[in-house]
């Protein structure tokens, strides 16, 4: 079957690369020229583990292509998906669907057979059956169905997370789409993944109530961990002790400075607007929200007082800054936050990241790139691990707290024993939700 992706980003990118893999004709769209340029010369534009060699792969067995060109990708395909950005829309908190309607618009004009228009991006629900209408207003006589297709990849593991699926969700209203969507995902039903057949406004519902849900436990587990510094439990223990109840589960239970990302605060933020609108208020999601943006302040008055109440003249070493490890996204990460405040503080930041230089270098002025955790800590007043990438879970401790200035470290991710960094010399640890220590 051939079908067209609009959007090649980290979602119509990985779909592309995954489709192609099941046997399927697949071409790539973005408006990006730069893009298209890089993915022609066989460049994959983001990070993401193991998609350069499954794109190669694919693109030389002659089933993968990119063109800049909609209409030729459109040209005899029999499902087309909307995989383009559903940013916050600025002021109100409403997804932007501007990027989705006008990929609808293009694919209508350029549709002269019978097609299915698949939304892939994540869209508040009703958006389909707009998608529905611009269809039908752009190309009266055009036979064509929607369906909603929500993606819930991670990225950083987004190409098993898309072959081995918990479970693929398909919103239709006709046998006929149904049909389109059961070919394209044939190898999952054969390899026996749930397919979860709804109507559109569930299809779009899940994928909002999924991603609300995880973000409340990420939420749930990091007051919990404020709660604990202040009567001394150990939030380590405590979320094993409550993971290992089959009702809840250790996923999501791991306290930080806050989620962040490309889904979590702008999917929130969109469903608890979807609630205000219909006169439904999802005051859960509302408070998640809140508490969050609390949480990542809460990180930088923990560095504040580290520092001894003032950011001035401190030599800082940030390790990690993309919103998680084995992404380059830095879409909403909690170093958007803690990072310029360092620097708006007085402190001279610097900043190590296996993937985040790329992305980071612009929007992170005024720090120093280092490849070398080590050159970074070298002479500082402050540690900061911000991401646990696996190239900061095993670092000689010693050494870093050896070449440092004063050795204070902020362990932001719980990566550290705290006997661990006392006995390497810190003079001053942090963490979330365990007791710290300071000489002073
Ligand atoms: N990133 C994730 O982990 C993830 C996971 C699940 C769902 N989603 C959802 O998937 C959607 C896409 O997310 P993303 O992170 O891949 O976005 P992205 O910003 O990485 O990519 C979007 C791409 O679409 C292109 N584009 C926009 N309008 C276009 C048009 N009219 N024609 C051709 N190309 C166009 C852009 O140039 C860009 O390359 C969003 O709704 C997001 O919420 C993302």
């Amino acid at each position: 079957m051939k079908i067209a992706i609009i959007g090649t980003g980290y979602v119509g990118l990985v779909s592309g690369v995954c489709f192609s893999d099941f046997g399927h004709e697949v071409v790539c769209v973005d408006k990006d020229p730069r893009k298209i340029e890089m993915l022609e010369r066989g460049e994959v534009p983001i990070y993401e583990p193991g998609l350069d060699t499954l794109m190669a792969k694919n693109v030389e067995a002659g089933r993968l292509s990119f063109t800049l060109d909609l209409q030729s990708a459109i040209d005899g395909a029999e499902a087309v998906f909307i995989a383009v950005g559903t940013p916050t829309r600025r002021g109100d908190g409403h997804a932007d669907l501007s990027y989705v309607m006008a990929a609808a618009e293009e694919i209508a004009k350029a549709a002269d057979h019978y097609i299915v228009v698949v939304t892939k991006s994540t869209v508040p629900v009703g958006t389909n059956r707009k998608v529905q209408e611009v269809v039908a207003a752009a190309n009266p006589g055009l036979e064509f169905d929607v369906a909603s297709n929500p993606e819930f990849l991670r990225e950083g593991a987004a190409i098993d997370d898309f072959m081995k699926p918990d479970r693929v969700v398909v919103g239709v209203e006709t046998e006929r789409a149904a049909k389109v969507m059961e070919d394209i995902y044939r190898p999952l039903y054969l390899r026996d993944f749930p397919i979860v057949t709804t109507d559109l406004e569930s299809a779009e519902m899940i994928k909002y109530a999924a991603n609300a849900f995880l973000a409340t436990k990420i939420t749930f587990i990091n007051e919990i961990a404020a709660l604990c510094e202040k009567v001394g439990a150990n939030v380590k223990q405590v979320s094993k002790g409550m993971g290992l109840d089959g009702r809840i589960g250790n996923k999501f239970l791991h306290a930080g400075p806050g989620y962040g990302g490309s889904c979590f605060p702008k999917d929130t933020k969109a469903l608890a607007r979807i609630g205000q609108e219909h006169a439904a208020p999802i005051s859960i999601v509302e408070t998640v929200i809140k508490v969050n943006e609390d949480t990542k302040r809460r990180m930088t008055d923990k560095l504040l007082d580290l520092c001894g109440g003032s950011f001035n003249g401190k030599k800082v070493a940030v390790l990690g800054v993309t919103f998680k490890p084995n992404t380059d996204d830095m879409r909403d990460a909690p170093a958007l936050t803690i990072v310029p405040a360092l620097v708006g503080g007085g402190a001279s930041v610097s900043v190590v990241d296996p993937q985040g230089r790329r992305e980071g270098e612009a929007l992170l002025p005024g720090v120093t790139w280092e490849e070398d955790p080590y050159a970074a800590a070298a002479g500082a007043d402050l540690l900061v691990i911000l991401t646990e990438w696996n190239e900061f879970r095993a670092l000689d401790l010693k050494r870093l707290a050896g070449g440092m200035a004063t050795a204070r470290l902020a362990d932001l991710r719980n990566i550290y024993a705290v006997e661990d960094a006392a006995a390497a010399g810190f003079t001053a640890y942090e963490s979330i939700g365990r007791a710290g220590f300071s000489a002073a």
